[in-house]
C-alpha cells in the first residue's frame, strides 16, 4: 500500500447504504472510524433495508435520512445540511432482470441521480483544491461480455447490453466527464459480481439458497454455461475503503476476486453446501436444478484483471470462492428471519413476473 493516504474523509454521504453492499460497508466502517460522521441516504426501495443496519443505527458517528438521489431538491438541501468531504455513490436500481422487464427506474436512478449528485458536489466543492472525493461505485458490466479468453482490463473500450449496465456506463461518462470539465476529485471503481451477507434473494446465490431451503426449483438460464468472475462483498468493502483512502484522484480501478465460474458449476457448489450444512443426503438438491429459457441479452462471460489495483493500492481479495460461499451459506442459513422479512408480497409478484412461463 502506498505511505500516505490521498485522502482524508470527515463527513461522508454514503447513498444506497441500506442495500446489499451499502449496508456491508457501513456495517464496517462505522465502528472502524469514530472520529468520521457517516451520512446514509437510501430511497429505500424494495432493495433497501434498515434492518440490515440495526447493530449501527445509534452510533454517535451514523446518521440515516430517507431520500430520492433523483430528487434534486432533496439532495441540494442534504447539501445544504452537511459538508460533504467524501461521497460514496453506491445507490442504483442493480438487478439486470428488472431492467429488461422496466428500464425507466434504471435511468432516473443510476443516471439522472449520479448526475444530480455531481451537480451537488460541483455546486457545493467549487474550485476548491482541499481534500474531497466523488468515489462512484460502478460494475464490470459496462464492458459488456467476454469471450473464452482474456480479461476485461483498463483498455476495454465500453459496449454495455442491458438497460441495467447502460444506464451505468451512462453514470461512469459523467462522472469522467465531471472530472475533465470542473475538475471534480473522483474515483471509479468497476467491480464483479458480489455475493455475501444481506444480498436481496432476486441475485443468483441468495436466491439459490432461499429455493434450496423451500425445496423449490432453482432456474438456471439457458444452458447455465455462462460465466461470471464473484467477489465476496467484505472483499469488495475494503478495496473500497483502500481505494477512497489511497487511490489517486481521476483514478479508475478495476475490482475482481479471480473466482471465475459457469452459473451450473456455481450453482451446484452452493447446493452441496446447503446439503452439508442442513446434514441433507450429499448432492441431493442438485435435482432441483430447472433449466429455464435464457436471459434475453444475456452476457456470456465476465472476468477482471485486477492487477492494477494490487500492484498500485496493494489490494486483494481474502476469501476463496470456497470459504466465502460457505460462509455466505451459513450466515443465510442462521438469518431465515432476515430472510422472511424480505421475501414480501412485493418479491413474491416480482418472482412470478420473472419465471412464469418461463
Ligand atoms: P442493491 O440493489 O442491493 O442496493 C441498492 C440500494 O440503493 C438500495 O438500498 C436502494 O433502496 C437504494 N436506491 C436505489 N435507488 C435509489 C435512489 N433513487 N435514491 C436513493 N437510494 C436508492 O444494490 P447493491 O448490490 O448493493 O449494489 C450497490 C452498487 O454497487 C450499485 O451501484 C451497483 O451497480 C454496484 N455493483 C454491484 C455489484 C453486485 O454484484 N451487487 C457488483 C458491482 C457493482
Ligand atoms: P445475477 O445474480 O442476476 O447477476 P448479473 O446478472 O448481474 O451477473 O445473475 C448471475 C448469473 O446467473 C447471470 O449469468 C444470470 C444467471 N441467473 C440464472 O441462471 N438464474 C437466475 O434465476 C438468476 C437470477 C440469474
Amino acid at each position: 500500500m502506498p505511505a500516505a493516504p490521498t485522502h482524508h474523509p470527515q463527513c461522508v454521504l454514503v447513498t444506497g447504504g441500506a442495500g446489499f453492499i451499502g449496508s456491508n460497508f457501513l456495517l464496517k466502517m462505522v465502528p472502524r472510524y469514530p472520529d468520521v460522521r457517516f451520512i446514509n441516504v437510501d430511497k429505500l426501495t424494495y432493495a433497501g433495508n434498515l434492518l440490515n443496519l440495526q447493530s449501527i443505527e445509534d452510533a454517535p458517528n451514523y446518521v440515516f435520512v430517507r431520500a430520492d438521489i433523483a430528487d434534486r431538491n432533496a439532495v441540494l438541501r442534504l447539501f445544504d445540511r452537511y459538508r460533504f468531504t467524501t461521497i460514496i455513490h453506491f445507490a442504483a436500481e442493480s438487478h439486470v432482470d428488472r431492467s429488461i422487464l422496466a428500464p425507466l427506474a434504471f435511468v432516473e436512478s443510476n443516471t439522472l441521480g449520479t448526475v444530480v449528485l455531481l451537480e451537488a458536489a460541483r455546486r457545493a466543492w467549487g474550485d476548491s483544491s482541499t481534500d474531497r472525493r466523488f468515489f462512484h461505485v460502478s460494475t464490470d458490466e459496462v464492458f459488456g461480455s467476454l469471450g473464452e479468453e482474456s480479461c476485461f482490463t483498463l483498455d476495454t473500450p465500453y459496449d454495455p447490453h442491458s438497460p441495467y449496465s447502460a444506464s451505468k456506463a451512462a453514470a461512469d461518462h459523467f462522472v469522467r466527464a465531471y472530472a475533465h470539465t470542473y475538475g471534480l476529485p473522483v474515483t471509479i471503481s468497476n467491480c464483479s459480481n458480489n455475493y455475501g451477507p444481506y444480498q436481496f434473494p432476486e441475485k443468483l446465490i441468495p436466491l439459490v439458497i432461499n429455493n434450496a431451503l423451500e425445496k423449490r426449483a432453482i432456474p438456471v438460464y439457458g444452458t447455465g454455461q455462462n460465466v461470471r468472475d464473484w467477489l465476496h462483498v467484505e472483499d469488495h468493502c475494503e478495496a473500497i475503503d483502500t481505494m477512497l483512502q489511497y487511490g489517486a484522484a481521476g483514478a479508475t480501478y478495476l475490482v475482481g476476486g479471480h473466482g471465475e465460474r459457469t452459473n451450473l458449476d456455481l450453482v451446484r457448489l452452493v447446493l452441496d453446501l446447503v446439503d452439508e450444512e442442513l446434514g441433507r443426503i450429499p448432492e441431493s438438491s442438485r435435482r432441483l436444478i430447472t433449466f429455464v429459457s435464457d436471459r434475453p441479452g444475456h452476457d456470456f462471460r465476465y472476468a477482471i484483471d485486477a492487477r492494477y489495483i494490487r500492484e498500485t493500492l496493494g489490494w486483494q481479495p481474502r476469501y476463496t470462492l470456497n470459504d466465502g460461499l460457505r460462509a455466505t451459506v451459513r450466515w443465510y442459513l442462521s438469518h431465515r428471519e432476515w430472510l422472511k422479512q424480505v421475501l414480501d408480497a412485493s418479491y413474491r409478484t416480482y418472482y412470478e413476473t420473472q419465471y412464469a412461463n418461463r
